[in-house]
């Protein structure tokens, strides 16, 4: 099969969470680059306006909607109306995610009192377990029932390498929620997989997006993780484009269950 058939994701209904920003909007971009049909999910509404106008203006189709991954009953009305607009719904990324703050070492290697186990707050823990394990959940919950019938549909759930890897400058909260959302992708991959639907996770290392304040964009924060990467580099949000097609389209159809990192090496461990 040629490249072009394999990757086909021409008029696919694909719809995206957290699709405002970074990884999200990187993904959007790509799909619309190959002609999918767009649904884009984000609870910030300034951002969501200007993604979703410059995505149109590439001559997509857009539906775009303010929606928040923790409210479970305006998000299933999300997808019910993005249903309604466009018919099926093909894939979806549960993409939506926010950091934790610093974890219980700095940076720089140091203690930070700030991110041990007893400062940790109660909005702190439950706003991180709300939006990056529950928000996955309701995510795939909301988009099954318009899969199922159908029997096809992919799911594709953006995690983190810290799912499996412990990492001590990011904010405990991250690590549980992280770990969770990847054994719930592998659940409803067991679940689904009858009904020819798919579900796989991209394990994101160190990306340069607006998380955490955008810290990653900085230079010298870059530079101070690139050490602890292989390929020595922090990725661009388009890093992720190659993957996000491959499990959006045909080519993947036999993968289900996988969660794959794409981090330049980082969890093999620091290289040389
Ligand atoms: N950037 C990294 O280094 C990195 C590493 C591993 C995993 N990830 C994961 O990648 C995903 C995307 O993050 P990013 O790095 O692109 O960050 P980002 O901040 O650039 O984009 C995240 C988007 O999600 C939206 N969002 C936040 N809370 C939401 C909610 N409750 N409902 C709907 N939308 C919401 C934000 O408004 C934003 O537009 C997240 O799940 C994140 O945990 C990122």
């Amino acid at each position: 099969m040629k490249v072009e058939q394999l990757f086909d994701v021409k008029d696919n209904v694909v719809a995206i969470t957290g699709a405002a920003s970074g990884i999200g909007l990187a993904i959007a971009e790509v799909l619309a680059a190959n002609q999918a049909r767009l649904v884009l999910f984000d609870i910030d509404k300034a951002s969501l306006a200007a993604a979703s106008d410059r995505l149109t203006q590439t001559g997509v189709e857009v539906f775009a909607r303010a929606a928040d991954v923790r409210d479970r009953r305006a998000l299933r009305q999300a997808f019910d109306e993005a249903v309604a607009h466009y018919g099926v719904l093909d894939t979806v990324f549960a993409n939506a995610g926010i950091g934790a703050g610093p974890g219980f070492v700095g940076l720089e290697g140091a203690r930070y009192p700030g991110g041990a186990l007893e400062a940790i707050t109660d909005n702190h823990w439950d706003d991180v377990i709300a939006v990056n394990l529950s928000g996955v959940f309701a995510t795939i919950q909301a988009a099954v029932r318009h899969m199922k019938s159908r029997r096809m549909g992919r799911i594709i759930v953006t995690t983190s390498i810290a799912s499996s890897r412990n990492q001590a400058w990011i904010g405990t909260p991250y690590m549980p929620a992280k770990a969770g959302a990847a054994h719930l992708v592998r659940q409803a991959a067991l679940e689904l997989a009858e009904f020819n639907i798919t579900v796989n996770a991209i394990a994101p290392g160190a990306f340069a997006t607006n998380i955490g304040g955008g810290r990653l964009k900085s230079a010298e924060v870059a530079a101070t993780m690139s050490r602890n990467i292989p390929q020595r580099r922090v990725a661009d949000p388009q890093d992720v484009q190659g993957l996000a097609l491959l499990l959006a389209s045909r080519a993947s159809n036999f993968i289900t269950g996988a969660e794959i990192p794409i981090d330049g090496g980082a969890s093999l461990g620091r290289g040389s």
